[in-house]
């Protein structure tokens, strides 16, 4: 098997983009798409994939993974969490700041990006976090060498990062021009709810005391201060039906972009509380049939254009803790593809929606350079999908390090069995192939 960038030819499947799906062969050349057409002929010495039955896939961009280093290695580290991703066909990330210390300078930035060298097996960028103190340096800070932006905690979720109040965000958000990822919990009301958790709470109780009225309030401040600065934001992992009906409303056209989780998708309260305890357990919480509905409506007509995991690690110890001093979180940046496509096989998404949402929006908001489709000059990361490969997901084909995953025993339509990235293979059956090869990704100027 190939493992140097030289020429290889993915032949014989169908490439799913977000425009359409192709009977295309692609030629990887030099790092890049060289080729694209039906038919194409192998130069001489060029490795041949044969990808007859299968999807080939753009590789996928997951705008928001928590890993866990500097900090809490135990539960995932850049290289762990990397390779979660390469082996769920995820050739890019952008990794949150909220690790141990955060990631609030340069300092920190470049201090990841070292520890990414040479470790992480998926192209990369970090967001820096904005906070009291920073909030008037981001816009110096934001376009350094793999940045992935500035992120804003709203509402306090894991990690000690908060931009408290109205007069901070609007400093954050006066500060600089890219695109800022936020999370938006109203932390006020946070702070009431949880002064307020009586005896008897459980974690079914979880999207009561993070409720719908502290996402509304907390995402019509934001939009608010959005419409007075004039300033791009990327909603993130929305949870609740009231905001996909303000998001329609207030209409900002490109100054608000959002995103939802494969998790607010594919698990509904209180089931999966019953069913998985803590391990369903997220901020903004997984709430009922009728958020998820419109939810997925949001997704299906554009109003929400982007997928992230929300990849969040915790060990199993620290979920047993009971409510609510387990921590919120669920990995899943190996399990986009495979969740998507059962919304493919169950008829309420496209797979070209999937590719839209997975791979390109992404790189749209964000400004990411070379990723996201299989156009001729593009990045040659190619994440094939087999739809044989159809069964329950296993734990054993997992990455992460902390190996579990609400989602283990579902019925999946099929499974990433091979990723290309710049060219190289990267994983094969279940196995990384060759080093671990991520570079910083490369972004447009805003
Ligand atoms: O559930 C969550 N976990 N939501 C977040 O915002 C942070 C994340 C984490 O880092 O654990």
């Amino acid at each position: 098997m190939n493992t140097q960038a030289t020429d290889l030819l993915v032949s014989g499947g169908k490439i799913v983009e977000a425009d359409g799906v192709r009977e295309e062969d692609v030629l990887l050349s030099g790092g890049l798409v060289a080729a694209r057409g039906p038919g194409l002929e192998a130069p001489e010495g060029c490795e041949v994939i044969d990808a007859s039955g299968k999807l080939v896939f753009p590789g996928l961009v997951d705008s928001q993974v928590h890993f866990r280093e500097p900090g809490f290695p135990h539960k995932e580290d850049i290289a762990s969490g990397a390779l979660a991703a390469i082996a769920g066909g995820v050739t890019a990330f952008c990794e949150m700041p909220n690790t141990t210390p955060s990631t609030t300078d340069p300092a920190a930035l470049e201090d990841k990006l070292a520890r990414a060298r040479g470790r992480a097996a998926a192209d990369h960028a970090f967001f820096l976090g904005a906070t009291e103190e920073n909030a008037d340096k981001l816009g110096d800070w934001e376009n350094a060498v793999g940045c992935a932006g500035i992120k804003v905690f709203m509402g306090s979720s894991t990690g000690s990062l908060l931009v408290p109040d109205d007069a901070t965000l609007e400093r954050v958000l006066r500060s600089g021009s890219r695109r800022v990822a936020v999370h938006s919990e109203d932390d006020p009301m946070l702070k009431e709810a949880y002064a307020n958790i009586g005896d008897g709470i459980s974690v079914v109780d979880h999207p009561t005391v993070r409720s719908v009225e502290c996402a509304v309030r907390s995402t019509t401040r934001l939009l608010d201060l959005v419409e007075k600065t004039d300033r791009k934001v990327h909603l993130l992992h929305v949870s609740t039906a009231e905001e996909v009906e303000i998001l329609r409303e207030r209409d900002l056209g490109e100054l608000v972009t959002a995103e939802v989780t494969p998790n607010h998708l594919f698990l509904t309260a209180p089931h999966c509380y019953e069913e998985y305890g803590s391990y369903a357990q997220m901020n903004p919480p997984v709430r009922d049939a009728r958020h998820q509905e419109v939810i997925r409506g949001g997704l299906a007509d554009g109003t929400i254009t982007c997928i992230g995991s929300d990849h969040a690690p915790h060990t199993a110890e620290e979920k047993a803790k009971p409510y609510p001093h387990c921590p919120s979180g669920i990995p899943g940046v190996q399990t986009i593809l495979p969740l998507l496509m059962t919304a493919v096989r169950d008829g309420w998404l496209r797979a070209e929606d999937v590719s839209r949402v997975a791979s390109k929006a992404a790189c749209d908001i964000y400004g990411i350079e070379g990723k996201g489709s299989l156009s001729v000059g593009s990045d040659a990361d190619v994440t094939i999908f087999d739809p044989d490969e159809r069964g329950p997901l296993k734990l054993e084909w997992l990455r992460s390090r902390v190996a579990w995953s609400p989602f283990v025993g579902m019925e999946l339509a099929g499974w990433p069995t091979l990723t290309i990235l710049r060219g190289r293979v990267a994983y094969k059956d279940h196995e990384l192939v060759g080093e671990p090869s991520g570079q910083p990704l490369r972004y447009r100027a805003s």
